[in-house]
């Protein structure tokens, strides 16, 4: 029994996505693979844009000299700038290279703010249904995650929330275009959240740092846009990846930018950068922060994915699914037709479709379905769907 007691029921409570894995490869051997619909995954299959072959070709055929060295723990000056633009030209706060921090993805920039803020015992607030692995990324810097229920269509609850801030409260993650439910907050609701954090700094006289994870940024629908959260909080950090608008999960591209508005900023910026260097991450992938630098105003097919969520929850709304309507990032977070989230998610299984169950995500009764799959495949789901939603009386 050589494993901490920690990492082991960590492995207990966050592994409803690899077990789901681990049964689609069951079922893909027994079935053959084109028989199973695997909606489990947040693992896009489209490929990365052209314009990344583009940059990939003119980096071999022009190598710049020492272009795979060690380099400063922050990343490339001017892949800093060119993120520092981008962010500029969205949210229309002046930045600059100064705020941006290169990092191993989203969650390797979540783990550098955590690490860098947290005292051991210190809260941060986590509004479910949650990324379960924020708990993780909490307990690895000795916080502790507290958590705060959403109210009706998976939105921030204001008056929970003032209530869940107390004086060892130190950062709230907030998650839009959200992970499972897809549901993105408007301009209306950050500026509620910044103007009640602004509120609870004075009435306990310290920090409390909005950490806002945005890896889906950019995946928006309906004509919806970015909300800048520097517009609206002054001690914010965005944490954000390359993973999902440019299809790159697999080569931990991302980036940590600070509110150059914040109070403590040069203080932090020069913790992110020590964090990033100890916690063994030393700087992001060198080839990649070249890639990306002439990138940042580069995303996949949003259209092609706003037509997959289309399809999807029309389905599934058509067939008497109880399912808030998504409009951004690829999954829908529909509520189970029977209370056991798992058992429903059984019966999926046994008509060959593969979701997740809500308490993987701290929300039981709930299943989600991941959308960033080809057409044939989720086409394929909707027998399963339809006929799971005959059973119990949804539709006819
Ligand atoms: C909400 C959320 N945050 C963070 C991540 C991690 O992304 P990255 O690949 O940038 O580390 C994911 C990945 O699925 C996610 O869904």
């Amino acid at each position: 029994m050589s494993m901490s007691e920690n990492v082991r029921r960590q492995m207990v409570e966050g592994s409803w996505i690899r077990r789901m894995f681990e049964e689609g490869n069951a079922l893909r051997a027994l079935h053959g693979a084109d028989k199973v619909f695997d909606l489990s995954l947040g693992n896009p299959i489209v490929e990365p844009p052209a314009e990344l072959k583009a940059e990939l070709l003119k980096l071999a055929e022009h190598p710049i000299p020492g272009m795979h060295r060690y380099m400063a723990n922050a990343g490339y000056e001017e892949t800093r700038a060119a993120v520092a633009a981008e962010l500029e030209r969205e949210t229309g706060v002046t930045m600059s290279f100064r705020d941006i921090v290169m990092t191993c993805g989203a969650s390797g920039a979540m783990n550098v703010a955590l690490k860098t803020l947290l005292n051991p015992g210190e809260e941060v607030i986590v509004l479910a249904p949650f990324f379960v692995e924020f708990l993780s990324y909490v307990d690895n810097h000795g916080g502790k995650p507290r958590i705060v229920m959403t109210g009706s269509d998976f939105l921030p609850d204001m008056e929970k929330l003032e209530r869940a801030i107390g004086p060892q409260t130190k950062a709230l993650i907030l998650n839009s275009p959200n992970n499972p439910t897809g549901v993105v907050y408007s301009d209306h609701v950050i500026r509620q959240l910044g103007e009640l954090l602004a509120r609870k700094e004075a009435e306990f006289g310290h920090q409390i740092y909005i950490i806002s994870d945005e890896p889906y940024r950019r995946i928006l629908f309906d004509g919806l846009t970015p909300v800048p959260v520097f517009q609206y909080y002054h001690n914010a950090i965005l944490v954000t990846s390359h993973s999902k608008d440019l299809a790159l999960p697999g080569e931990r591209i991302g980036y940590l930018a600070l509110n150059p508005e914040s109070d403590e900023h040069d203080e932090l910026m020069a913790g992110f950068i020590h964090s990033n260097r100890v916690l063994g991450f030393v700087n992001a992938p060198a080839l990649m922060q070249h890639l990306v630098t002439g990138l940042q105003n580069v995303t996949v097919s949003v259209p092609e994915y706003e037509r997959k969520r289309d399809l999807l929850y029309n389905e599934l709304k058509g067939m008497g699914y109880d399912v808030v309507r998504p409009q951004g990032a690829f999954y829908v977070f529909p509520k189970a037709p029977v209370d056991d989230d798992v058992e429903f998610v059984r019966e999926l299984l046994s008509l060959l479709v593969l979701v997740v169950p809500g308490r993987g995500f701290g929300w039981p009764g709930h299943f989600r379905a991941a959308y960033c799959i080809d057409n044939r495949t989720l086409e394929g789901s909707l027998d399963g769907f339809r006929k799971a939603a005959v059973r119990h009386g949804l539709t006819r």
